[in-house]
């Protein structure tokens, strides 16, 4: 089998990604590593922040979204050491003395750091916070980590009666709440249990299904006694909490493992092994929906490294068919979805996702771009109020597609033109670097 030509072209720092597959076809193999869990990067070093003593973090994500955790950390005032994957060393202020920086906090693209770090900023009295972000994140809502925080004593202000970006807290004693969640967001629940952990008394979240729980299992470990009721899907937080520096070891992020998973899967020929791979049960909704399509997918060597389940991944291509994917999975497979609807489009039959209408509001409107841009390619796809119907097996042809700045989309639209005829420009591909710095690089050594 030939390779596929993957080259870039950057211009003006935007760069187009062009995936030329070989008439004669192509096949994936080879062993990956994959950068660490964004989610846990971004806890590990605002934890770290505030945590008394020194956190030590092995394996963090070097992406941007949370360099900008990391940046907005230090300006409050933690030292932390230059970002590697080796080692990085933060050097907690301890639990409310955070100082009051005299910059914007600027978020960049991310979504998480904002929601979780004005938990922490609304908890401390007597400072004053800025916090903004890019042209996507000032658009996104913010008003659903403001309304629990203001129920709590939180002055917010903000575009739109504080729902939107640039925004301005005043950080206050606050006092304990239950907050029942509309939403299933592990960005809400954490942005609570953060606020709860300098609030006396049992600070509450239920939510409607369970989202990832990363901050509930780094909270235990870096002492804070948290509660948890997995019947009614809620978490606890016991303040005043005392948090103490720990040593933390990211595993490898299964949403950058999706985009191998889904293009050894569908590219025949294919073998892949994907190692260290956070296998959170909260997070592996993407194994459980491509095992529902047939998906040959292996979990080797299980373990646990720092209080998370971790695996290696062999997957193997098998021809995919159509399932319905809604429900309690959804949050488990949130940030999957754009890369499942990828997997959809070479599945035997139609693919129906719901209950997906969280993606409105990612860092684009993941249901409308995707249904375009796959569209684009010759799929055929339709765009529901609260999810995608993806009806697989039709000839697809490569063409200019546009990631809209959305890393998730750009990666997705890449594993997308392994199987599209012709070459495949992606446009704004640089976005990969939100949370996979490496992902150009690695695609071109798997189609080497
Ligand atoms: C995240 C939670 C999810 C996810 C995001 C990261 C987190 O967002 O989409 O990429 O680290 O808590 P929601 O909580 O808004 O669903």
């Amino acid at each position: 089998m030939n390779a596929a030509i993957v080259t870039r072209k950057i211009t003006d720092s935007q760069e187009t990604l062009i995936i030329q597959r070989p008439k004669s076809g192509l096949c994936l193999n080879g062993n990956i590593q994959v950068p660490g869990d964004k989610s846990i990067s971004h806890r590990a070093l605002m934890l770290g922040a505030i945590a008394q003593g020194e956190t030590i973090i092995k394996g963090l994500l070097l992406g941007e979204d949370p360099r900008r955790t990391a940046k907005c950390f230090s300006l409050l005032g933690a030292n932390i050491s230059e970002l590697n994957t080796e080692l990085v060393k933060v050097q907690g202020v301890g639990l409310g003395q955070l100082k009051e920086p005299s910059q914007v906090l600027d978020c960049g693209n991310s979504g998480t750091t904002m929601r979780l770090m004005l938990g922490i900023l609304a908890s401390h009295p007597e400072c004053f916070f800025t916090v903004t972000g890019d042209n996507s994140l000032v658009q996104r809502p913010m008003s659903r980590v403001a309304k629990p925080l203001t129920q709590m004593g939180a002055q917010i202000w903000g575009r739109q009666g504080g729902s939107f970006a640039p925004l301005a807290i005043q950080g206050q004693k606050l006092k304990h709440i239950h907050y029942h969640s509309p939403i299933a967001s592990a960005q809400v629940k954490s942005c609570i249990l953060f606020a709860g952990l300098m609030t006396e008394g049992k600070t509450m979240v239920t939510e409607p299904a369970l989202s990832r729980d990363h901050s509930e299992r780094m909270l235990q470990a870096f002492g804070a006694q948290i509660e948890i009721d997995p019947e009614t899907n809620s978490a606890t937080v016991v303040g005043p909490a005392q948090l103490k520096g720990q040593n933390v070891v990211v595993p490898g992020d299964i949403s950058s493992a999706a985009f191998w998973l889904v293009a050894a899967a569908t590219v025949p020929g294919s073998e892949l092994l994907i190692s260290n791979v956070g296998v959170n049960p909260t997070r592996t909704g993407i194994l459980e929906a491509l095992e529902m399509m047939g998906a040959n997918i292996v979990q080797e060597n299980q373990r646990v490294v720092a209080g998370e389940p971790v695996a290696d991944l062999r997957v193997r291509y098998g021809q995919l068919r159509a399932c319905e994917i809604s429900g309690g999975i959804i949050p488990r497979l949130i940030d999957e979805i754009p890369i499942l609807a990828v997997a959809a489009m070479f599945a035997e039959g139609t693919t129906v996702i719901r209950d997906a209408s969280e993606l409105r509001v990612k860092e684009s409107d993941r249901l409308a771009v995707m249904a375009t841009q796959l569209q684009r390619l010759g799929a055929k796809v339709t765009e529901l109020p609260d999810g995608l119907e993806i009806t697989g097996g039709m000839s697809v042809t490569g063409t200019d597609v546009e990631s809209h700045g959305d890393h998730r989309v750009a990666m997705s639209l890449a594993i997308a033109a392994l199987n599209a005829n012709g070459s495949t420009y992606i446009h704004e591909a640089e976005a990969a670097s939100i949370s996979y710095p490496d992902f150009i690089t690695t695609l071109q050594e798997v189609c080497g």
